[in-house]
């Protein structure tokens, strides 16, 4: 496995790997990392890991500064899943002068986790165009947790007609449900043990809609109002259709339930699908 932390070194090492599978995170791996890079090798001769903490799309009151670094671990885990290539830059190797060059996604930048986290959105679509010009991959995989980025990237490369193949992964879960994150490490360990309500609410809400329930303003409001009442701070939970995350019109059928709420130092977003 060579570990690369310059452009040019990338580019040098990959004109011999025109086959190549991509893996785009910000370090600190756990086992949903590992499932996208399983994903990723037998689709490719080459499996590159780029492991990069873009200040870009973190707000000014984030956790940039504090967000887990621990790059010797990463590449020892990148070892035994059996990576070719790992992208590790630094921030001057990105962005050797200030980034005046932007990608707006503005049909999705201002709403759910955009709303909350201005420029969030903004700062994922260039940092990822970035490094796909980079790595040059024929295909890039994303875990689904973060389900509007997701949409953020298959669009961008859609619209900006990218020859690369988006392969979105399912959410990886502890035993008792708790979407598996790099911010889980902030939970003490009384906040590890509430955690998992996020999901279990978002299930009983997909239980609702199944059942048929078709209002869903008042479902959104009541599991706000249950993680508020268990000490949580939720910014959203919203029905919305999978397609563009706009809220459902009678007769959409594909739905995902999507929440996000801060427990203590972590802010948690998780998401259910509904297809009814
Ligand atoms: O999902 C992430 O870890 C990041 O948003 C990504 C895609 C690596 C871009 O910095």
């Amino acid at each position: 496995m060579d570990v690369i932390h310059s452009v040019a070194a990338l580019r040098l090492r990959l004109q011999s790997e025109p086959n190549n599978v991509f893996v785009p995170t910000m370090g600190n791996l756990h086992a949903a990392h590992i499932q996208l890079i399983n994903i990723a090798k037998p689709r490719a001769a080459c499996t590159v890991v780029s492991i990069f903490v873009n200040r870009l799309q973190f707000g000014p009151q984030e956790d940039f500064e504090r967000y887990p670094r621990t790059l010797e671990a990463d590449c020892a885990k990148l070892r035994d899943a059996g990576v070719d290539v790992v992208f590790a830059p630094d921030e001057r190797e990105i962005y050797p002068e200030p980034q005046t060059y932007v990608l707006e996604p503005s049909d999705l930048q201002h709403i759910l986790d955009g709303a909350v986290r201005p420029g969030h959105f903004r700062g994922v679509a260039t940092v990822v165009l970035k490094l796909f010009n980079m790595v040059s991959p024929h295909s890039a995989i994303f875990g689904k947790k973060d389900y509007q980025q997701c949409l953020v990237l298959t669009n961008m490369v859609r619209q900006l007609a990218l020859p690369i193949e988006i392969i979105l992964a399912e959410i990886v879960r502890a035993e008792d449900g708790l979407a598996l994150s790099s911010r889980n490490a902030y939970l003490s360990p009384a906040e590890r043990r509430e955690a998992p309500r996020l999901f279990q609410l978002l299930c009983r809400t997909r239980e609702k809609i199944a059942a048929g329930v078709r209002d869903y303003q008042p479902i959104e409001l009541d599991v706000m109002a249950a993680l508020a009442h268990h000490g949580w701070k939720p910014d959203y939970v919203a029905v919305r259709r999978q397609s563009d995350l706009q809220v459902p019109q009678a007769g959409d059928l594909k739905l995902v339930v999507l929440g996000a709420a801060r427990l203590g130092r972590a802010r948690l977003i998780d998401n259910v699908e509904v297809n009814i």
